[in-house]
């Protein structure tokens, strides 16, 4: 058996994507749950990016021993540096150079001929080679760039220490055929290439990451990039749980390799991530979407339960699916509710378990079922609770067909309560034209969405905004009975993410 590594961007180019900033310490969560699904490497973030991402490389580093934790370096000694520091107290400390080698990158970017970016690379990989012994080098846009070119770039990469090469599809213009004879041609051409591991990172902009991903493994590339629901820049990166699930599905094609994953965390894990994020995931995305095991067609609703295989090529428990889930309400106990909390991998402290249980106990005096959408929903507002700048004391709403909608906003911002009222478009721009006087923030609203978290008329309001604030896109969420006051939480969760 080979093994193909698993090696998780989620907390990387995941958080790239515009509006998925996650806090450190949701990227914490994120990591602990990367740790239970069995990704052999975490790539925690790029730590010269920002303070934030630094603190949150170097938190993970030093709680997770398992796992290589990774940092993300430009071919810039103050990058360098910056990883370093980040992960200095890591048991198994990586860092991921990258620098541009295609000739559009070269032109526009760097303005510098391919010998001056050679130098780059060597030079960076031996300053690297002093603090670190896992290097991991990305000739970023490879599939663009021009072979002769990418052979001898990965040469004097290896040739100076690095361990894995990692091929970078880096706008997701390739295809699989393509990716194979790429990957094929290195392994040919490189002469020293047995010292290290390829690597695929593949993006979906043409909808191809997986496939490329997978099209790279059978022509030789042992570690795969990828990222939980796909999330990354623009269109996304090759999703892991695909990735997975199509090497364990496809034992015909790729019966020779094995991964370290737990396919039973899948679903926790995209749960999680999207819960975290406030990125939706579509209804019919492949294995962890909604609609992923769900029969709607009478013929196929027969013949599954005649033979489930007929029309399900996945048993969803594989994935971590419960089908049959037990429904929690205002009679269940404190032991049900850690019970299931434990089982849809949360574990916390007494003085964390008492203020989700209070909360639980607000929510069932409100709802008859609790449902585990209910639960992630409300756990992951309480353990993001302490950040809050601003914080929801009270909406006050009237609104009357053909009239326009009044609010009158409460808000609670460095232990002062505020107050303003404003009218608009309906109760939701009524709302937050009066916080807007309160924040005095200037933001303008990209998106607004609002959904059921779960089944039944009494089912919770899920509100998602985006919105931008001096040209950064920020995503913010909230869930309430009250689908007001689920916007204006969503709305005030979005501000009080601005770093
Ligand atoms: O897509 C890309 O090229 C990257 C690099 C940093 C590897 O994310
Ligand atoms: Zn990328």
């Amino acid at each position: 058996m080979e093994k193909i590594i698993i090696f998780d961007t989620t907390l990387r180019d995941g958080e790239q994507a515009p509006g998925a900033s996650l806090t450190p310490e949701q990227k914490i969560e994120v990591a602990y749950q990367l740790e239970k699904l069995g990704v052999d490497v975490i790539e925690a973030g790029f730590p010269i990016a920002s303070p934030g991402d630094f603190n949150a490389v170097k938190t993970i580093s030093q709680k997770i021993k398992n796992r290589i934790i990774c940092g993300l370096a430009r071919c810039i000694k103050a990058d360098i540096e910056a990883a370093r520091g980040s992960l200095q107290k890591a048991a198994n400390p990586r860092i991921h150079l990258f620098l541009a080698t295609s000739k559009i990158h070269l032109q526009y970017k760097f303005r510098k001929a391919e010998d001056e970016i050679l130098e780059l690379a060597v030079n960076s990989v031996k300053l690297a080679r002093k603090y670190f012994d896992d290097i991991e080098f990305s000739p970023e846009d490879a599939t663009r760039t021009d072979r002769e070119f990418l052979f001898r770039v990965v040469e004097a990469a290896i040739n100076e220490g690095a361990k894995t090469i990692n091929i970078p599809d880096t706008v997701g213009y390739s295809y699989p055929q393509e990716i194979h004879s790429l990957i094929y041609s290195i392994l040919n051409n490189v002469p020293n290439i047995n010292k290290a591991v390829i690597s695929i990172h593949c993006h979906d902009d043409l909808g191809m990451a997986t496939a490329n991903s997978l099209s790279a493994i059978l022509a030789g590339a042992r570690q795969a990039h990828c990222t939980i629901n796909g999330i990354g820049e623009r269109a996304g990166n090759a999703s892991l749980e695909e990735i997975v699930m199509a090497l364990k599905t496809r034992k015909d094609i790729f019966g020779n390799f094995c991964n370290n994953i737990n396919t039973q965390e899948i679903f926790r894990a995209s749960r999680i991530v999207s819960t975290l994020t406030g990125f939706v995931i579509p209804p019919n995305k492949a294995i962890v979407g909604e609609n992923a095991f769900r029969h709607e067609s009478g013929i196929h609703q027969d013949a599954v339960l005649k033979q489930r295989t007929t029309y399900e090529i996945i048993d969803p428990k594989v994935v971590g699916v419960e089908k049959s889930e037990l429904v929690l309400g205002k009679h269940s106990g404190r032991h049900a509710l850690i019970a299931r909390l434990k089982n849809l991998g949360f574990s916390f402290d007494d003085k964390k378990v008492e203020l989700i249980f209070k909360r639980f106990k607000e929510l069932a005096d409100k709802k008859k079922e609790i449902f585990n959408d209910d639960l992630v929903a409300l756990v992951t507002e309480e353990t993001s609770e302490k950040k809050k700048n601003y914080e929801l004391v009270s909406i006050q709403i009237s609104s009357e067909t053909k009239k326009s909608a009044q609010s009158t906003v409460k808000i609670k911002h460095k232990k002062k309560i505020h107050e303003a009222s404003s009218k608009g478009d309906g109760p939701v721009d009524a709302c937050y034209k009066a916080i807007d006087k309160i924040t005095k923030i200037k933001t303008k609203l990209i998106a607004y969405n609002l959904e059921a978290v779960t089944k039944g008329k009494d089912a919770q309001g899920l509100a998602r905004v985006e919105i931008s604030v001096k040209g950064k896109m920020i995503a913010g969420k909230a869930t309430s009975t009250d689908v007001i006051e689920a916007s204006a939480k969503a709305y005030l969760d979005a501000l009080n993410r601005i770093a």
